[in-house]
């Protein structure tokens, strides 16, 4: 037996008992006449200890050449501490060891492995397997195994079915590049791995599957974020015979599901909000509404006047920062730096400060009057020792430097408390978005994504007004999920095809299997796809979801462990009859 107990489990209790315990030596103090080790397994630490009275002479040489991380094997009786170790949960006792077996040796590892580690984090990613034995990496990882767990918990209770889709496929429309295989078999022709399963589900609801579940990666070829991974995990689900409001109710449980049994936190009915009113009040899609500071249009107080930055732009907008004239002129000054950054790219910012005896004073007061500005200044509801921000330009680009601004703001004020859990559903987006490239209408969310059908009129004249039956899920500012009521009527498929550039030979070459199942009784259908990694992360109060997948990929999309991507030999290459061109 190697062990008859974990490293995280013996108390003062326990004292005089004869335990074995099998782990990896994290640190060893050797003061001379006695050495102390800390044995580490998953469960915890505890220590050895080797007394050269107590211990025989063979024993205590053995454990002085114990290095980091050799895996050893040890009997010994439980004995109270000398003095208690109130850091960690087997503090208050020690192993006296009798017998000491090296399971294996090991080499210096290349960084420390505790939790303050002195290793960087290129290091750490080469080494992930060391990094993992780190109790920071390895909670994250079974944070994620609880969740996951809940998640099948759930959807097996509603009957939901977890079946398996290939990841061989033909490619998928979500938007980003595909990771492509090449066909030994079929030389010249690739398989694509799948950005989703989203066909596939669509093809088992006309099976009859009813309600489908699968907890799948997905490979998208993209530029990667903190909230990005080229493979990523979703919980992909879908559901026949529902309209969105059964698949928002469903999912929704989900959340709730997941904060009452993980967090211990019961939320009331999530917001929502459609896609136009996020972006009016926040400026993007994905609002983070644990905090107010909505965006305030400005437009009918601000353009009376001579100031010609405000008369020339589509939009001027306003915040208000609640008790923000505090702010120093350095402090106004660092955020007009900021806001004029490429990455957010505003020409100047404005502000107007509330004083207290009711006054106002502006970075423009030499275009408006003490009158105007107090308009502004009701407006936003800015009260005495309030700031107000002010950006104005194209709509789309002032909604989006304001909205990163309003953001930015609320980190420094602190008012993104990631113990906060604020869900929210935005609804009704645009069926279609111009795309500025390929000057051409792309489906905002992907083209079996249903219009709303009362406006399908609207195709042919105005197609960007009209809207979809998609929705997405937001937490905390982060979009963690997103699903439409699909189109299960051939006639309607083609049509989303055609206005979307396909020729029908070209929708028939790439969806013929799909617009074939139409033809044999599809049923409605609708689903959505979270990101569990971005949903672990979160409600592990992190934004960013590298920590939570085991073996993940640096920012240039490498696994820098096991060197890949690599290059392949030539002949493997000869087999699958690809030629490089090498320069
Ligand atoms: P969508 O493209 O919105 O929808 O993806 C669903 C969710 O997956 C997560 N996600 C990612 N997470 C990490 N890294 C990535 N690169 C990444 N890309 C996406 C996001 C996102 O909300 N087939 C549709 C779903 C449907 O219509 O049912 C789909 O894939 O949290």
């Amino acid at each position: 037996m190697y062990r008859t107990h974990n490293c995280g489990e013996l108390r003062s209790k326990d004292n005089n008992i004869e335990v074995t315990l099998s782990g990896w030596v994290q640190k060893s103090r050797n003061k001379g006449f006695m050495i102390w080790i800390d044995l580490r397994d998953r469960y915890g630490v505890t220590q050895l200890i080797f007394d050269e009275k107590r211990s025989s002479k063979d024993l205590f040489e053995k454990a002085k050449s114990l290095g980091r991380e050799f895996v050893i094997q040890v009997k010994g009786i439980v004995i109270e501490r000398a003095s208690i170790n109130p850091n960690i949960d087997t503090g208050e006792i020690e192993i006296l060891v009798s017998e000491l077996t090296i399971l294996n040796e090991s080499i210096t590892p290349p960084f420390t492995i505790e939790e303050n580690t002195d290793g960087g984090e290129e290091l750490r990613m080469k080494y992930r397997y060391l990094d993992i034995r780190r109790t920071s990496i390895k909670e994250k990882l079974i944070f994620r195994h609880k969740v996951s767990s809940e998640i099948r918990n759930y959807l097996n209770n509603l009957n939901f079915v977890d079946v398996e889709t290939p990841y061989l496929i033909k490619s998928t429309p979500e938007g980003a590049r595909d990771f492509v295989v090449p066909s030994r078999m079929s030389q010249g022709e690739f398989y694509a791995l799948p950005q989703s399963p989203q066909t596939f589900k669509q093809l088992l609801m006309v099976g009859g599957i009813d309600r489908y579940y699968q907890i799948v990666k997905c490979f998208r070829d993209e530029d990667l974020r903190a909230d990005r991974q080229p493979e990523f995990t979703q919980i992909d689900c879908e559901m026949s015979f529902v309209n969105q409001e059964d698949v928002l109710t469903t999912f929704e449980g989900l959340i709730k599901h997941l904060l009452k049994e993980i967090k211990g936190i019961s939320i009331d009915e999530f917001p929502r909000m459609t896609y136009d009113q996020a972006m009016s009040k926040y400026g993007c899609d994905k609002p983070d509404i644990r905090f107010a500071m909505e965006l305030i249009d400005l437009n009918d107080v601000s353009k009376h006047k001579d100031f010609n930055v405000f008369n020339s732009s589509e939009l001027v907008i306003g915040i208000r920062i609640e008790k923000g004239n505090t702010l120093t002129r350095k402090q106004i000054d660092n955020y007009t730096n900021w806001v004029k950054r490429p990455q957010v790219g505003a020409k100047g910012l404005i502000y107007l400060r509330c004083n207290d005896d009711g006054t106002y004073k502006s970075s423009v007061d030499k275009f408006f009057d003490q009158d105007d500005l107090k308009k502004w200044a009701d407006k936003t509801k800015a009260e005495s020792g309030d700031l107000v921000f002010i950006l104005s330009g194209k709509i789309a680009e002032v909604r989006a430097q304001m909205s990163a601004l309003r953001l930015e703001i609320a980190e420094n004020l602190g008012l993104r408390n990631s113990e906060e859990f604020a869900p929210l559903w935005v609804t009704d987006f645009p069926l279609l978005e111009w795309d500025k490239e390929s000057k051409q209408f792309h489906a905002m969310h992907h083209p079996f994504t249903s219009p709303k059908i009362d406006e399908l009129d609207l195709l042919e004249k105005s197609p960007e007004k009209v809207k979809a039956n998609a929705y997405d899920l937001v937490l905390n500012g982060n979009e963690i999920g997103g699903g439409s009521i699909r189109i299960h009527d051939k006639k309607i498929q083609s049509l989303m095809f055609n206005h979307l550039g396909f020729t029908e030979k070209e929708a028939s070459q790439q969806f013929g299997f799909l617009m074939n199942a139409f033809e044999y009784g599809a049923p409605p259908h609708g689903g959505i796809a979270l990101g569990l990694d971005r949903l672990v992360a979160l409600l592990d109060g992190q934004e960013s979801i590298k920590e939570y997948i085991a073996f993940p990929k640096n920012n240039s999309g490498k696994d820098i462990m096991i060197d890949a991507p690599s290059k392949i030999d030539d002949s493997q290459l000869n087999e699958l009859g690809i030629k490089l061109n090498k320069k």
